[in-house]
């Protein structure tokens, strides 16, 4: 076998650190995963634990029974200490960014991986997955906290990256913009004056202190309140599956990508 491409990096994980990313991939993925014949999910770089990669099988197996997920790490020890826990439609196997699996994966998530990278390279391996995909197939790349209380992550098809969302339990931020430590590589550092992410941060934060009058029904009250006045002024989607009341009353609001797209890629 060939080595695999990529490079070992710290394999910090934890229970349900990735709850909210899946509950968003089950969302709004779950109709590509019940329409595809054998749907195939990789879920890239799952670190020292089978747990997440676990999580995630329970998690789409309700809204697609027939989801076969593999979990490939690049650090043969963490392969080792997950195979125990190999069950029907789960498996854990050694590979990289080369995705060593039998078919073309519908679905790979990648959490807490490409970050460690550079951003030439984040680019450069986004693609790499993309070219992986089986057809109309769908990556999710993201970054979270150490427990998962704010997170963001990339929705990607084959051309290309197409939607941010940002996810945060109510009382783990001040202002919205405290994300933006979450922020994917492709865009992290690119929250600077003069580029779309920062003035979308800037606008979402207005929003934020505007509608603090509706605090006094609750934080998720005034999450939705500023969603509402961002999309009066950013192409925010306000129906489901990506936005509207039942996305944003999770603490939850996803942008198109090219809203907020750097301008020039350094890969
Ligand atoms: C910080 S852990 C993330 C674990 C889990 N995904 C999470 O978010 O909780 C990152 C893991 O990705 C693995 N990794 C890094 N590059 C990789 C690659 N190219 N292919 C597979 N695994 C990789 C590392 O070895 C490490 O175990």
């Amino acid at each position: 076998m060939a080595r695999p491409v990529g490079s070992i990096t710290r394999g910090t994980t934890g229970h349900n650190r990735l709850r909210r990313a899946d509950r968003w991939i089950a969302a709004v993925h779950g109709r590509l995963l019940r329409a595809t014949a054998r749907p195939l999910v990789v879920d890239l770089g799952y670190g020292a634990s089978h747990v997440t990669t676990l999580e995630l099988f329970t998690r789409l197996r309700r809204v697609a029974p027939d989801v076969e997920v593999v979990g490939i790490e690049i650090d043969p020890a963490r392969v080792a200490a997950a195979k125990p826990y190999e069950r029907e439609g789960l498996s854990f196997a050694l590979g990289g960014f080369e995705l060593p699996v039998a078919r073309p994966p519908v679905l790979v998530r990648a959490f807490n991986v490409l970050r460690q990278y550079g951003e030439a390279e984040a680019w450069r391996y986004w693609r790499a997955l993309l070219e992986r995909l089986a057809p109309g197939g769908v990556l999710v790349e993201g970054t979270c906290s150490e427990v998962g209380h704010r997170a963001v992550w990339v929705g990607l098809d084959a051309s290309g990256p197409r939607t941010l969302t940002f996810s945060a339990r109510f009382d783990a931020f001040e202002r919205p913009s405290d994300l933006a430590d979450r922020l994917p590589k492709t865009l992290i550092h690119r929250n600077v004056p003069g580029e779309r992410i920062h003035a979308f941060l800037r606008d979402w934060d207005h929003a934020w202190a505007v509608s603090a009058p509706y605090s006094s029904h609750g934080a998720r009250q005034r999450w939705i309140a500023a969603a509402r006045t961002l999309a009066a002024t950013w192409p925010i989607p306000c129906h489901p599956p990506l936005g509207g009341r039942a996305r944003w009353r999770l603490g939850e609001l996803t942008v198109p990508w090219p809203a907020v797209a750097p301008d020039v890629r350094d890969a």
